[in-house]
């Protein structure tokens, strides 16, 4: 195959790199695109380093022999643990990753008061701590690690009271002193953002690096001679580790949905 056409491999934990493929989509429809999910073992951000950088490398290796012409690691946890190993790895082609987009949020005013929603692996990586050093002086940062909710959006459980429950005690020590924004640090998140909204009000703005990685694609592969210029619209394969019809479903439909969320309403 030309070496412009082949897709590009789009992965993370689980079905959560889908709100970073509808942004690569949506800026790059004529690219062709892979996107792996490993949901049997998601979630990532609760295990430990070494087996966060053993799935990474494997899920990568997977794409990578389907003859992807780039890596998009549409995932906070698998970029903090393993982006130096994958870029050692496969120096010949570009490899993206994704982080928690704090520069836009602490812009948003003098000083603001960000809460920033990650996997406690990203949060506790030097990657993180490195990025909450640079904008220290601009910004109250507080991380707030949310280990449980990637679990709802495997699960397709994208509103309802369960996860307004989990999302307002989660919330809970803030209220005294109400936050400015929330970056979206985990990939996930986005398929729940108007239950954060809701929980957290109308006033707190919301941030997600999905489209600035979108982006970043789009300008590594410039710059490599590589985006597609045939000017038809590429294809989408979803693959997933559970190799379900439901996971295959749901995946679709979390690509699809015209309205990030709520989803399973719209569809219906
Ligand atoms: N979607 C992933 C992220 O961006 C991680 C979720 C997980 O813990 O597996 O961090």
């Amino acid at each position: 195959m030309e070496e412009n056409r082949r897709p590009i491999g789009v992965f993370d934990s689980g079905l959560g790199g889908i709100s970073v493929l509808r942004e690569l989509v949506a800026l790059m429809p004529q690219e062709n695109y892979i996107f792996y999910g490993d949901s049997k073992h998601a979630p990532y951000g609760t295990k430990t380093l070494q087996m966060v950088q053993e799935l990474t490398c494997a899920d990568a290796k997977y794409l990578v022999e389907q003859g992807v012409k780039a890596l998009v690691v549409a995932c906070n946890t698998a970029t903090s643990a393993a982006i130096p190993i994958l870029r050692r790895e496969y120096a010949d082609m570009p490899v993206i990753g994704i982080e928690p987009a704090l520069k836009p949020a602490v812009l948003v005013k003098a000083y603001p008061r960000v809460l920033v929603m990650a996997t406690p692996m990203t949060l506790r990586e030097e990657k993180f701590r490195k990025l909450m050093d640079k904008f220290k002086e601009q910004a109250e940062i507080l991380p707030l690690p949310c280990p449980g909710l990637v679990e709802f959006v495997e699960r397709g459980e994208l509103e309802g009271q369960e996860l307004e429950a989990f999302l307002s005690a989660l919330f809970a020590p803030y209220k005294k002193q109400p936050i400015d924004c929330v970056v979206l640090g985990c990939t996930h998140y986005p398929f729940v953002r108007s239950m954060i909204q809701k929980v957290l009000g109308e006033k707190v703005l919301i941030f997600d690096g999905g489209a600035g990685t979108a982006r970043e694609t789009q300008r590594r592969l410039k710059e490599c001679g590589l985006l597609n210029t045939s000017g038809e619209r590429g294809s989408v394969v979803l693959q997933n580790s559970l190799g379900t019809k439901e996971m295959e479903e749901l995946g679709r439909l979390l690509l699809e949905a015209k309205q990030l969320s709520p989803i399973l309403n719209k569809s219906s």
